[in-house]
C-alpha cells in the first residue's frame, strides 16, 4: 500500500482543518473529503428516523440498510437515502450525535470502507480525525492542524453567529470544546492523536493564507522528493 493519492489532515474540532483542506484541495486541483460530513449525516439521519444512537444493535441494523452518497453529480456534499442533508448537518446539536456515533465500532467500519473507497485512485485532500493513522497510514503526507482551546472555541463561535445561531455563548463552546477533546482523544476505536510521521501545525496565531502557504510547500517539497505528481493540475500549480 502506497498511498501517494491521499493528503490527510487530522486533527480537533475548530483547528481550523477544514478550511484549510478545502483551499489546499482547490489549490492542488484534488478532490476534498470531509469525513465529519459523514459522521454528521449518518448520526442526524439515524436520529431523525427515531434509531437509538447509543445502541451499537440498532446501529448496526440502520447502516446495513443505507445508501450513502458523497460528492453527488448535483452539487450535493452529502446525502443518504437520496436525501442531501448537507444543511442540516451543520446544525449545533447534531455535533453532539456525531460524537456519540463516532465512538460505535461498527458505524466507523461502515465509514472507514466507504472512506478507501472514495479515495481509490484519486488525488484527495481528506480530512477527519483518524486519516493518517487508520484510514490512510500510508498517505503520501499528513498533517495534525490544531490550536488552543479558546482559540478554537471562538472560532466555532464565529462560525455559528454567521449562520445566525445566536443561542450558544463562548463559555459554553470552551466547556463543549474541551468534552469533545476529551471524547475524541480517549474513545477506544481510532482515537484522536497525532501520527508519529505527521506535521504538528499550530493555527493558534496563523492566519489561514500563513498556513494555506505552508502546506502547498510543503507538499510540494514532498512531491519533488518522491518524483510524484500526486494529480496535482500543472495550471494550478502555476498560481499557487
Ligand atoms: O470534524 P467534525 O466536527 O465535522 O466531526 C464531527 C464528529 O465526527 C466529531 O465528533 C468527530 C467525529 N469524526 C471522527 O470521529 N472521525 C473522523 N474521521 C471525522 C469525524
Amino acid at each position: 500500500m502506497n498511498h501517494t493519492n491521499v493528503i490527510a489532515i487530522d486533527g480537533p474540532s475548530g483547528s481550523g482543518k477544514s478550511t484549510i483542506a478545502k483551499k489546499l484541495a482547490q489549490r492542488l486541483g484534488t478532490l476534498y473529503i470531509d469525513t465529519g460530513a459523514m459522521f454528521r449525516a449518518l448520526a442526524y439521519s439515524a436520529h431523525s428516523n427515531n434509531i437509538d444512537i447509543h445502541d451499537e444493535s440498532a446501529m448496526k441494523e440502520y447502516i446495513s440498510d443505507i445508501k450513502i452518497q458523497y460528492q453527488t453529480s448535483d452539487g450535493a456534499l452529502i446525502k443518504i437515502n437520496g436525501k442531501d442533508l448537507s444543511e442540516e448537518i451543520r446544525e449545533h446539536h447534531v455535533s453532539k450525535l456525531a460524537s456519540i456515533i463516532s465512538g460505535i465500532p461498527c458505524v466507523r467500519q461502515f465509514l472507514l470502507d466507504f472512506q478507501r473507497d472514495l479515495a481509490k485512485d484519486r488525488p484527495c485532500v481528506m480530512e477527519g480525525r483518524d486519516i493518517g493513522t487508520v484510514v490512510f497510514p500510508t498517505a503520501f503526507i499528513k498533517f495534525f492542524v490544531t490550536a488552543s482551546i479558546e482559540v478554537r472555541a471562538k472560532r466555532r463561535l464565529d462560525q455559528l453567529n454567521e449562520n445566525g445561531e445566536n443561542s450558544v455563548d463562548l463559555d459554553q463552546l470552551i466547556k463543549d470544546v474541551k468534552k469533545r477533546d476529551e471524547k475524541d482523544t480517549s474513545r477506544e476505536v481510532a482515537p484522536l492523536k497525532v501520527a508519529d510521521d505527521a506535521q504538528l501545525i499550530d493555527t493558534s496565531s496563523m492566519d489561514i493564507e500563513s498556513v494555506l502557504t505552508k502546506l502547498v510547500d510543503l507538499v510540494k517539497k514532498k512531491a519533488s522528493e518522491l518524483n510524484v505528481a500526486i494529480g496535482m493540475d500543472e495550471s494550478l500549480n502555476k498560481s499557487l
